[in-house]
């Protein structure tokens, strides 16, 4: 049986965020520049949208380019903002076919005027979209996420329009970038590195975690049927125990 057909259609993560990660080692082993690898990752970005939206997964995000990653050198920032408008300029027929509605998370007035304004507009033309929402985190820092959600909400307590008691989950949801986005399900993060970086901190927290070593511009389809089979055979608890759950 291939690897598609072992995916239960009925017990797909409804949010998987992707941590697109290797792009400069995978150019690197090739004895090619960065960038080149960037640009193969493009390929790939392209396979796992268009698998999720097959298989039927509501809510796909990918971490495509994070606050610290402006720390980088200025010549790489500039071609990933580049890549960026390219990729908006290409996709957005395929996000149109396919009835995939895009949106950004992140502090995105801090990306260039073109390849914001790019973004924009793909946005709001697919925004009557309705079988996949596909998540860019651009600029997005987590941290940075809750500062502003806890400057807004002390804000609102400040200006008595809501009171202290009532500060909840649900009211600290509503002030985060995914305020329309259900938890992350599974999460996944490639090129053999086991961590966060500053990634959907919140929204992770009962999220499953898969590691894989396969550089993103290598990761295909294939790879991602693999997660998802792995995620399916994982027992969520949830804090319960493994007899209440049966
Ligand atoms: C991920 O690949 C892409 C971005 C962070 C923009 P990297 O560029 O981090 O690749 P490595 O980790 O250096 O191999
Ligand atoms: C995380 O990758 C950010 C993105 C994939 C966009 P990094 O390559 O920037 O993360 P670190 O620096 O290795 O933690
Ligand atoms: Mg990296």
């Amino acid at each position: 049986m291939n690897l598609k057909d072992q995916i239960s259609l009925d017990k797909l993560p409804n949010h998987v965020a992707i941590i697109m990660d290797g792009n400069g080692r995978w150019a690197k082993q090739q004895g090619l520049v960065r960038v080149i690898g960037h640009e193969n990752g493009t390929k790939s970005v392209r396979q796992v949208v268009e698998a999720s939206a097959e298989l039927g997964i509501k809510n796909l995000t990918l971490y495509a380019f994070s606050t610290e990653n402006w720390k980088r050198p200025k010549l790489e920032v500039q071609t990933l903002m580049k890549l960026l408008v390219k990729s908006l300029k290409k996709e957005i027929k395929t996000l149109q076919d396919n009835n995939i509605k895009l949106s950004a998370i992140g502090c995105l007035n801090d990306l260039p005027k073109k390849a914001h304004s790019e973004l924009l507009e793909v946005i709001e033309k697919t925004k009557d979209n309705s079988r996949m929402t596909l998540t860019l985190a651009l600029s997005y820092g987590s941290r940075e996420e809750l500062v502003n959600a806890i400057k807004q909400i002390a804000t609102n307590v400040k200006n008595n329009i809501i009171s202290v008691e009532s500060i909840d989950e649900s009211i600290i949801n509503k002030h985060l970038y995914t305020q329309n986005l259900p938890d992350v399900d599974l999460l996944i993060r490639t090129s053999g590195e086991q961590r966060i970086s500053n990634f959907l901190l919140w929204q992770i927290a009962y999220a499953e975690l898969y590691f894989t070593d396969v550089l993103w511009p290598d990761f295909t389809k294939q790879d991602l049927y693999e997660a998802l089979i792995n995620y399916q055979n994982r027992e969520r608890r949830f804090g319960k125990t493994s007899e209440q759950l049966s």
